[in-house]
């Protein structure tokens, strides 16, 4: 199956946003990536809730929420989110995970944990019963267009590795930063089940936004596990 293709909203044109998300609706985009920062978490402030609702208004694509904020717990329950939808916390963000996974399934959503370049996958071990997807940082966060931290691509391999032997096949693992087409290919081919498409693909402005996702899912057709 070809890997599915989230969409980073705060690379879009923000500007022309409502062009952009109904044409990403068109074009026919698996999720829409809200990332949403509190300036403190990380150094940096995106999307807020207001313009996350009325791009929800206008628009039928299923949303996957990404907090880059202090006690998460605090935003999950102000968040329109429902069980098609991915809500992912940081794992480094909280003192109550367990809380935070609670408070994203009463929204009826799937929960996953963000794991920053420097936490081991070994620290999702209580949880994997609980979640549905893990996803993996390939940056240090908070801003587009930054370059790969080292050994990621094999982070995404070993992370797989493990879920498997731990029996948790169905835990997906979602693949942050430096998308770009070629890595696709590969972070596909290692285990990244869905991949978030930014500035380094979707939003470089070199293709349409049906051209671009149709050579991810050239690019993402096959997969070889290991
Ligand atoms: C960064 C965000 C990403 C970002 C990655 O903190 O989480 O969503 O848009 O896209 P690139 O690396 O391609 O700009
Ligand atoms: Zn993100």
């Amino acid at each position: 199956m070809r890997a599915e293709i989230t969409a980073s909203i705060m690379c879009a044109d923000l500007l022309n946003l409502e062009r952009d998300v109904k044409a990403l609706e068109k074009a026919g985009v698996d999720y829409f990536h809200y990332d949403i920062m509190d300036g403190h978490f990380v150094p940096n402030m995106t999307l807020g809730l207001e313009t996350i609702c009325e791009i929800q208004k206008r628009v039928n694509v299923r949303s996957d929420f990404h907090l880059l904020t202090k006690e998460p717990e605090d935003i999950i329950p102000l968040l329109d989110a429902g069980e098609n939808d991915l809500i992912s916390f940081h794992y480094q963000a909280t003192k109550d995970i367990e809380k935070c996974i609670t408070l994203i399934h009463e929204l009826g959503a799937k929960a996953g944990i963000v794991l920053d370049v420097e936490d081991h996958y070994e620290v999702l071990a209580p949880y994997i019963e609980k979640i549905g997807f893990v996803n993996l940082m390939m940056i240090t966060p908070g801003f587009a267009g930054q370059p790969m931290v080292d050994g990621m691509i094999e982070k995404i391999m070993n992370t797989r590795k493990w879920l498997d032997s731990q029996k948790k096949h169905e835990i997906k693992i979602m693949v942050d930063g430096n998308v770009n087409y070629e890595r696709a290919r590969l972070m596909h081919k290692l285990g990244g089940d869905i991949l978030v498409a930014g500035s380094s693909s979707l939003f470089k402005g070199d293709m349409s936004f049906e051209e671009s996702l149709k050579t991810f899912e050239e690019y993402t057709k096959h997969r070889a596990l290991y």
